[in-house]
C-alpha cells in the first residue's frame, strides 16, 4: 500500500466532531515501518490533536525516531498542508529533504519537503551555546 493510501485509510477513523474536517496521516520511518494518525478533538478545543502528531507519537510509540517520507489527505478543495506547530513536530525528526506528500481525498497531489515547508527552522543547533 502506497503511504498515500495508508492516510486515507487512516483517515477514516480521524475523531472530529467539531470541525468535521478528517484528516490522516502515515509516515515511513527509515526502518521500513509505516505509522498512522488521524486527528483526535476534543469537546476543549485546544486539545485536539492532529493527525501528524498521532502518526509521529504511535512512531515513536513503536521504537523510531527518523522519518523517512511522510503523507497527509484530507477532504479538501486544494492539498492539506500541515499546520505550523506540526511542520515543527515533523522537523524534530526529519531531515529536511525529506518528502512530504500533501494531497486532497479526490486524487490532487502535491509534493514538498520538509525544509520547503519550514524553512530556516529553530532547531539544537541554536542552543549549543548552552
Ligand atoms: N488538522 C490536522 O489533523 N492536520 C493538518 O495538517 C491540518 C489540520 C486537523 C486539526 C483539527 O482537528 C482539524 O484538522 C481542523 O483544523
Amino acid at each position: 500500500m502506497s503511504l498515500i493510501d495508508s492516510a486515507r485509510a487512516v483517515r477514516e477513523n480521524a475523531y472530529a466532531p467539531y470541525s468535521k474536517f478528517k484528516v490522516g496521516a502515515a509516515l515511513r520511518a527509515t526502518s521500513g515501518t509505516v505509522y498512522q494518525g488521524c486527528n483526535v478533538e476534543n469537546v476543549a478545543y485546544p486539545e485536539g490533536t492532529c493527525a501528524e502528531a498521532g502518526a509521529i507519537a504511535a512512531m515513536v510509540a513503536g521504537g523510531d525516531t527518523a522519518i523517512a517520507e511522510i503523507a497527509v489527505i484530507a477532504d479538501s478543495p486544494k492539498p492539506v498542508s500541515p499546520c505550523g506547530g506540526c511542520r515543527q513536530k515533523i522537523a524534530e525528526f526529519a531531515s529536511g529533504d525529506v518528502k512530504v506528500t500533501m494531497a486532497t481525498t479526490d486524487g490532487v497531489i502535491l509534493e514538498t519537503t520538509v525544509a520547503g515547508l519550514l524553512p530556516g527552522s529553530f532547531d539544537a543547533d541554536y542552543m549549543s551555546r548552552t
